[in-house]
């Protein structure tokens, strides 16, 4: 693997993942504030104001078990990919990664999702020994299902009655990508 690859990668036309900068945090509030621009499945109702401001004073949306990246093309500010650590056995100190994407309104539908999340997936492999990058979504939510799969990501199964969203329990799908498919892809390609 190109180890080199990293959120500063440039990609053929300007994608690009890399950290906020403190004007950029109205990216977050807008996706807080506005139900439509977190999408119908990122939807949880409205929520403490100030959290991400208190988490950017912390760590600047790089902590040690979890962070966040602007998705950019160019200027054009796109939306943002975050990622969770998930401890696996905290006798053998193992964990993976579960990462998570919300792309504004006019950035969606692009092709971009897919690219962003296998991006995401490329970084983490390279900065963190981690062999697992994972990531669940509503079995309803198509477009990420798909941008998933695109990404290279394979379907491990459903997890039912996961997520309390808009009144009622919903299932979810489970997807992983493993350190050696990255790997193997790119031998490829
Ligand atoms: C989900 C999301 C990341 C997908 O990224 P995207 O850039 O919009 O998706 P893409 O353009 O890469 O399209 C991915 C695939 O889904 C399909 N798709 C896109 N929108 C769709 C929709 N509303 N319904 C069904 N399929 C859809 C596309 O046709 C494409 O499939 P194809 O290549 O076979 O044609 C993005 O739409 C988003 O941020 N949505 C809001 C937040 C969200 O739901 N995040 C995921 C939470 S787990």
């Amino acid at each position: 693997m190109n180890t080199t690859r990293g959120p500063d990668h440039d990609d053929d036309d300007g994608l690009r993942l890399r950290p906020f900068a403190e004007d950029e945090l109205t990216v977050l509030d807008r996706i807080r504030a506005e139900p439509g621009a977190s999408g119908s499945f990122q939807w949880f109702g409205w929520t403490d104001p100030e959290a991400w401001r208190r988490q950017w004073a912390e760590d600047r949306l790089l902590g040690r078990d979890q962070g966040k990246l602007l998705v950019v093309r160019g200027a054009e500010r796109m939306g943002l990919v975050s990622w969770r650590r998930i401890d696996i056995n905290p006798l053998t100190h193992s964990f993976c990664w579960n990462i998570g994407i919300v792309l504004l309104p006019e950035a969606r539908g692009r092709g971009v999702g897919a690219r962003a999340q296998r991006m995401l997936a490329q970084y983490l492999f390279a900065h963190s020994p981690v062999t697992r990058v994972e990531a669940d979504t509503e079995a309803e939510n198509t477009a990420e299902r798909r941008a998933l799969e695109k990404a290279g990501f394979t379907q491990e199964g459903v997890l039912r009655s996961i997520v309390f969203r808009d009144g009622r329990w919903r299932d979810a799908v489970l997807y992983s990508i493993l350190r050696h498919e990255i790997e193997d892809s790119e031998k490829e390609s």
